[in-house]
C-alpha cells in the first residue's frame, strides 16, 4: 500500500524539466500526434518561466514528480493546464489537491474567475472537475494561431 500523505505541492524547478515532460507524454498522448507539431512540451515549459512562472506547480512524493498544473492570470480570467498525475498515482486525491493549490494562488491574485478547456473525447475528466465545481459554460471557444510564435497550446 503506497502512502500518499507525504505528497507536496511547490513551484516548478527548471531542474524539473525532463521528469516533467515524461509524466506529460504519459498523460498526454496528444503530444504524440504527429499532426500537432505544434506541440512542443519543452517549448512549453520555457514559454511558462518566462511568463508568471510562480503559477507553475509540481507534486513532489518522496523526491518524485507526480503531478503537475500550470496556472495563469491575465488581469480579467484565471486559466488552469497542464494538470496531470502520475498514472501509477492516480485516485489518491493529487489532481483535486493540485487544482485547489492551483486556485487558491489565482484566488490570492484577485482572480474572479477560472476557465479551462478539456478534450471532448476526455469524459471522465468532466467528471472530474465536475466534482470540483467546474460546469461547461454556453460559450464556443475559439482560437487562433499567432504563426510567428510556436507554443503548446
Ligand atoms: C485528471 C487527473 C489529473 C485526475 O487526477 P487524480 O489524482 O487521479 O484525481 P483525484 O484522485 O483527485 O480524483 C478526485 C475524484 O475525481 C473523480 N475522478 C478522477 N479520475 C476519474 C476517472 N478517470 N474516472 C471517473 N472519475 C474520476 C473521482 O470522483 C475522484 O474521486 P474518487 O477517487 O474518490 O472516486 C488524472 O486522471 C490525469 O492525469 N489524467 C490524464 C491527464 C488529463 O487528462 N488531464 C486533464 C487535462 S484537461
Amino acid at each position: 500500500m503506497i502512502d500518499f500523505s507525504s505528497v507536496s505541492i511547490r513551484v516548478f524547478d527548471a531542474a524539473d524539466t525532463d521528469a516533467v515532460i515524461a509524466l506529460w507524454l504519459e498523460a498526454f498522448p496528444e503530444y504524440g500526434d504527429a499532426s500537432r507539431p505544434q506541440r512542443n512540451p519543452r517549448l512549453s515549459i520555457a514559454n511558462k518561466l518566462a511568463t508568471q512562472p510562480e503559477l507553475f506547480f509540481v507534486a513532489v512524493r518522496e523526491g518524485r514528480i507526480v503531478g503537475t498544473v500550470m496556472a495563469g492570470y491575465d488581469g480579467h480570467r484565471g486559466w488552469m493546464y497542464s494538470l496531470a498525475v502520475d498514472l501509477a498515482c492516480r485516485r489518491h486525491g493529487i489532481g483535486t489537491r493540485l487544482v485547489k493549490h492551483a486556485e487558491a494562488a489565482l484566488a490570492a491574485r484577485g482572480c474572479p474567475k477560472v476557465n479551462l478547456q478539456v478534450l471532448s473525447a476526455k469524459v471522465d475528466v468532466r467528471g472530474f472537475y465536475e466534482a470540483l465545481g467546474y460546469r461547461v459554460d454556453e460559450v464556443v471557444s475559439l482560437g487562433k494561431r499567432l504563426d510567428f510564435v510556436c507554443d503548446a497550446g
